[in-house]
């Protein structure tokens, strides 16, 4: 079986194809056949951050070519099944995927299946790293934060926390703008606070306070408080040490995210935690997981950084195993769900 995954929820068209191959004495696989991603992502940057009128657009103009080099480089005419992302994302980038999806379901006569952008971020790991066992997956990106915890990859996930206020990559792009680094602020974030001191200033940690949700978190506060002591420093005429505020404030990020994932597998009695979004390519969240995670006796597993980021492979390879467990095909009139939840 050869599933075609089409991924269209923020800034990168993504089409991937994958093919199954079902185990027989072990759980069954999905192997890479092809990967394409065309991103807007530059098209962004002189607005500080993803504006959704042109990312609808530009997956307007990316979806068609991105899919025939897709079918080129998997050396196939049509796939079995299709497998689209139908949310969580930007409404109108939605549209444009789930159209394309339906039309050439319609088309080429093969069934469609509607999938969570979430999971997609879960079973792409197994492309590199095998079979998914019970799991916690933090995933973090520009748009959003959760906590999840996965039993199987065919089954429903089920949310254990997420974000109240601002996505933890937002978060840095925000803090890395107020700093004067350029958009997307995040990796430029990750270089300056390699030369800073990441215990210079001690940042709030959002949501760690005992009556807070145990698994949801906020980056709003800590976002204020770089605001805030920058503003001071510039009137009490203080030089501000740019890597010392990037070290810091990446640190509270990766503190608070890394901590409630250990806690959330302690909690649930899950050895095994998976990384998933942009925000993961971040050093300090990769290191401090692998710091926690070997003390904790948890097995961290990281895809590759070209796979934390949006792309259509993982929604075929969360197709695959979907479809693999029995699902039923969505209707050709399965609607977006921009505000999806797991
Ligand atoms: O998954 P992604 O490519 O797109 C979505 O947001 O869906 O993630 C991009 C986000 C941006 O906010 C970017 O600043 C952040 O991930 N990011 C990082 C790093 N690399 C990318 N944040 C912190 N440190 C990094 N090294
Ligand atoms: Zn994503």
């Amino acid at each position: 079986m050869i599933v075609m995954g089409i991924e269209s929820s923020c800034d990168e068209t993504g089409v991937g194809i994958v093919r199954w191959e079902p185990g027989t004495d072990e759980p069954g696989r999905a192997v890479l056949l092809a990967d394409e991603v065309a991103s807007s992502v530059d098209e962004h940057a002189r607005f500080g951050g993803v504006v959704p009128e042109i990312a609808s657009r530009a997956h307007l103009e990316a979806i068609v070519p991105t899919m025939r080099r897709a079918r080129a480089a998997a050396g196939i005419d049509r796939p079995d099944a299709i497998a689209v992302t139908i949310g969580p994302g930007l409404a109108g980038a939605l549209l444009v995927g789930v159209a394309a999806a339906k039309s050439y379901a319609l088309a080429w006569d093969v069934p469609l299946y509607a999938m969570n952008h979430l999971g997609g971020h879960v079973a792409v790991d197994t492309l590199e790293h095998g079979p998914m066992p019970e799991c916690v997956a933090l995933l973090v990106s520009g748009g959003h934060t959760h906590l999840l915890h996965v039993t199987d990859l065919a089954e429903p996930i089920v949310e254990l926390g997420t974000t109240l206020d601002d996505a933890a990559g937002e978060a840095f792009d925000k803090v890395a703008r107020l700093l004067d680094l350029g958009f997307p602020g995040g990796p430029a974030l990750d270089e300056a606070a390699a030369r800073g001191d990441r215990e210079a200033i001690a940042f709030p940690r959002g949501m760690t306070g005992p009556r807070d949700a145990r698994y949801d978190f906020s980056f709003s506060g800590v976002k204020t408080a770089v605001a805030r002591y920058v503003e001071k420093c510039r009137r009490d005429g203080v030089e501000v040490s740019i890597a010392d505020v990037a070290a810091s404030f990446q640190e509270a990020v990766a503190d608070v995210l890394t901590f409630k994932a250990v806690r959330a597998c302690g909690d649930l009695g899950v050895d095994t935690l998976v990384l998933g979004g942009g925000a993961t390519a971040n050093s300090r969240i990769r290191s401090l997981a692998q710091e926690r995670c070997a003390a904790a006796d948890i097995t961290l597993r990281v895809p590759t950084p070209r796979r934390c980021t949006d792309n259509g492979v993982m929604i075929a390879t969360l197709g695959a195993h979907v479809i693999a467990g029995g699902a039923q095909p969505s209707p050709l009139t399965v609607a977006t769900d921009p505000g999806m939840s797991v």
